[in-house]
């Protein structure tokens, strides 16, 4: 049984794509059939983060007006043959993804992929109510701040009486919280909101807490999705996303001001 799982978050910049490609190439390095489709048109950052912009072609819009079948969209990873990309369009007309075209890309998608991932743009606009209306798991998307939580809180709303499962009744979208860049430094001198506090606000199971780490913009830089940095904490927080994201039991890392040894104070380093 494939899954149709929502990166969301209703606040813009908080890490959806970052998390999205992370997300995908680690259940693809398990082995997951894993497939990321970039829901937010006109922008398209996915193809960046994860380096394969120049192998666009087609793209999702050009699938749903049948200008192009499923398979001459499909971009397949470089490094890992489980990942596969759908990218998005560069069009104007944000409303080019209808409902009943989004419906039959999953249908098609759901006969070949384990794990079928939707990257969510900002807003609860069209684009953001297509990518989550036929979700079956969402990971709401949060930074410790008051804007990002309210705005992740009317997503989740949407999540609960929007969604395909809500019209219809059956069991509700299953939600995770990914709290991203998490400076532990800022939540103890209270700039920030801590774990604690969003976890009170939103009331939904944390599936992860990610740093904020410098080696994310680098990894973004060089087209490599952070989850492939096993140095950084970035990466290291999204690989046990991922183990509990499928059921294991992994302990929250990176959650409290580490305490430096002389060497890292000499010499630096995440
Ligand atoms: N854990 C992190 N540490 C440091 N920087 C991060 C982290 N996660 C994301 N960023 C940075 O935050 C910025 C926004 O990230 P990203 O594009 O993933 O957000 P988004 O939610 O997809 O944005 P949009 O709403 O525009 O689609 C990027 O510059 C990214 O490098
Ligand atoms: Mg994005």
């Amino acid at each position: 049984m494939s899954k149709i799982i929502v990166v969301t978050s209703g606040k813009g910049g908080v890490g959806k794509t970052t998390t999205s490609a992370s997300i995908s190439m680690g259940l693809a390095l398990r082995g997951h059939r894993t497939v990321v489709i970039d829901f937010d048109i006109g922008l398209r950052n996915l193809d960046l983060i994860l380096g394969c912009e120049r192998r666009v072609v087609y793209d999702f819009v050009n699938v749903i007006r049948g200008e192009a079948t499923l398979n001459q969209a499909l971009i397949k990873d470089k490094r890992n043959d489980n990942l596969y990309v759908l990218p998005a369009s560069q069009t104007r007309d944000k409303d080019a993804l209808s409902q009943s075209g989004v419906e039959q890309v999953l249908e098609q998608l759901k006969q070949q992929f384990d794990f079928i991932i939707c990257d969510s743009p900002a807003g609860i606009e069209h684009g953001a109510m297509m990518a989550l209306y036929f979700a079956d798991e969402a990971i709401v998307t949060t930074n410790p701040e008051v804007s990002s939580v309210r705005d992740s809180d009317r997503i989740i709303g949407m999540l609960q009486s929007r969604s395909r499962r809500a019209e219809l009744g059956l069991e509700p979208v299953k939600e995770h919280l990914l709290l991203t860049r998490y400076n532990p430094e800022r939540v103890a001198s209270q700039e920030m909101l801590s774990l604690a506090d969003v976890e009170e606000i939103l009331a939904i199971p944390v599936l992860g807490l990610i740093p904020e780490c410098g080696s994310v913009l680098n990894a973004s830089n060089k087209g490599l999705p952070v989850i492939m940095d096993e140095t950084s904490h970035a990466g290291q927080a999204y690989q046990d996303a991922v183990s509990r994201l499928l059921g294991e039991d992994k302990p929250l890392r990176f959650l409290d001001v580490e305490k430096k040894g002389w060497l890292k104070k000499l010499f630096g380093g995440n």
